[in-house]
Parts: C-alpha cells; structure tokens; sequence
C-alpha cells in the first residue's frame, strides 16, 4: 500500500538520512527503482512530473500500475507515489486518482499567491492523509521545458509557507535541475542554515540531486535536507547502457530484439545508480 512521506522523512530528518525520490518514466524505471528500494530495505519515493505523467498515460494510469507492482513484486518497504513540481490543477488531480503525496510548487507566483494556494492545499491533504511539498524560491536549470533560475529562497517566505502546516519545503539554495555547469559554484550552505533555522524542524527537500558531490550531500544532510531528487542520472545511465547493447549489436545476436533484452542492461544500470544514491543518502536499512 502506498504511504504518504510524512512518517519516512520526519524519521528520516531525526535520523540525519535523507529519502530519495527517483523520478519514473516507464514501467521498467519504476520496477528498478521499487526492487532496489526492496533489496535494501529501504524507504523510497516515486516521483511523476507532469510531463511524465502525460507520457505514461495519466496519472491513474501510474497509480494503477504502481499499485499493481507493490503486490506483484512483493514490495512491502515504504513507497510514496508523488506528484514532482504539480501545478495547482496537477495536485488536485494527482489527489483524486490516488497519489500518496504531491507537490504544488507556487514559488513563480507572488509569495502571497503561494500562500494562498499552499494553504488550500495543506487543508486538502490533511484531511485526506497526503504528504505535501512546497517550493519558495525556484530551482534553476530546465525541467519539463521550463527554465528556472537558480534563486536563493528567503529565509523568512521559507518560514511563512513552513508555519502553514506542509509536510516538506523545497528551498533554492543555488542547486539546478540537470547536469551542473563547469562553473557552478556549489550549493549555498549559508542560506541552507538560515532556512532551516527559519523553519524549525520541517524537512527539507534537496532538487537537483544529480551531479552534487558526495561531500556537499552529507553537509546538506546534516543541515536538515530528508529528501533528495534524483531524476537525470538515472537518464543518463539508462541510456549509456543500453547505447552499449547496440553499439556491441546484440540486437543482432539470437533473441537479441526482444525489448525486454533490450531494456535489461538499463534497467541494471537505473539499479546500480539507485543503489549508489541509497547508500549516500544513508537509507539503507531504514524501511
Ligand atoms: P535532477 O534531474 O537534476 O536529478 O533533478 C531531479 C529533481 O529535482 C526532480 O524534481
């Protein structure tokens, strides 16, 4: 069954790990992602954009084979199924077909706009038991066509939308979606500890997990970071590895065509990468 993240992140924030969320495209991401969160025995979070959730057919389309997976594969570790970046139609949405969790991010909206909105939303999540994500400050790099730009959020707006009862808030501290430039000067702790100073206990969420160095990790970790977005690495290594299978042409070999030979090495690369993330983030054992 899937949970919301509440449980998982507030331990997680006490425990001083972070959860991963690995964004899903297809059946054999989200297969990957759940075996491997299994195998290590620990909590994880799916995460669907909105244009990923075009893709795949709608989100109860997701929902469906999400919860078909957690009983065909015995997954019995805890899964949230989360709405990554919703617009405010997304969250409602994503809420009526059966997500465990969202995120309505309003930080491209005036901050009192995203008040408004987070707190209808905070009311609409609590009553049905979801977890909730916020954003103040946007994260720069492109996601889904849109191209942010890399703010710095303000501790105190952070505060406001912290005190309106949402379970996680997503902070810009300098991090990107996407491949980081050669330039990149590296996420801002500064801002990371007034944040989290600013908003007491809340968990907070670290976009753009692809690319940041293991060290600057662990620091935003122990300055209050419990959920960690990964989503083009796994891109990256899905594709490196199934670009292999064509370049040594075992596409050509016996049964080498069946798509589901096709697709086995990036599947195996999304595990190792998940793994890699897990025992990072310090999840393991953490279900
Ligand atoms: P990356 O694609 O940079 O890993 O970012 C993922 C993310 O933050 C999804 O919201």
């Amino acid at each position: 069954m899937l949970v919301s993240a509440k449980e998982m992140l507030e331990k997680a924030r006490d425990g001083h790990y972070a959860v991963g969320q690995f964004n899903i495209n297809n059946l054999e991401w989200t297969k990957a992602i759940l075996l491997t969160a299994q195998e290590l025995n620990s909590p994880v979070i799916l995460g669907v954009s909105e244009g990923a959730g075009k893709y795949m057919g709608g989100y109860k389309t997701i929902v469906g084979m999400v919860n078909g997976m957690l009983e065909g594969l015995n997954i019995t570790v805890p899964v949230a199924l989360h709405l990554d970046h919703g617009s405010y139609e997304a969250a409602y949405k994503c809420i009526e077909a059966g997500f465990s969790s969202v995120m309505f991010d309003g930080s491209h909206y005036p901050i009192d706009e995203n008040v408004e909105k987070t707190t209808e939303l905070v009311n609409t999540c609590k009553e049905k038991g979801l977890s909730l994500e916020a954003e103040v400050g946007a994260i720069g790099g492109e996601e889904d066509g849109v191209i942010g730009g890399g703010d710095i959020a303000d501790p105190e707006e952070c505060k406001q939308i912290a005190s309106l009862g949402v379970t996680m808030l997503a902070a810009g501290i300098g991090n990107i979606h996407g491949k980081y430039p050669e330039n990149w000067k590296g996420l801002n702790f500064e801002a990371l500890e007034k944040i989290n100073e600013a908003t007491g206990n809340m968990p907070l969420v670290l976009h753009g997990g692809t690319g940041i160095p293991a060290d600057m990790i662990r620091k935003a970790i122990d300055l209050g970071v419990a959920k960690i977005n990964v989503n083009t690495e796994c891109q990256l290594a899905f594709t490196a590895a199934t670009r292999v299978y064509f370049e040594e042409e075992k596409d050509r070999v016996g049964k080498g065509f069946d798509p589901r030979k096709v697709l086995a090495p990036g599947v195996e690369a999304i595990k190792a990468t998940v793994k890699e993330k897990m025992e990072l983030f310090g999840s393991v054992n953490k279900a």
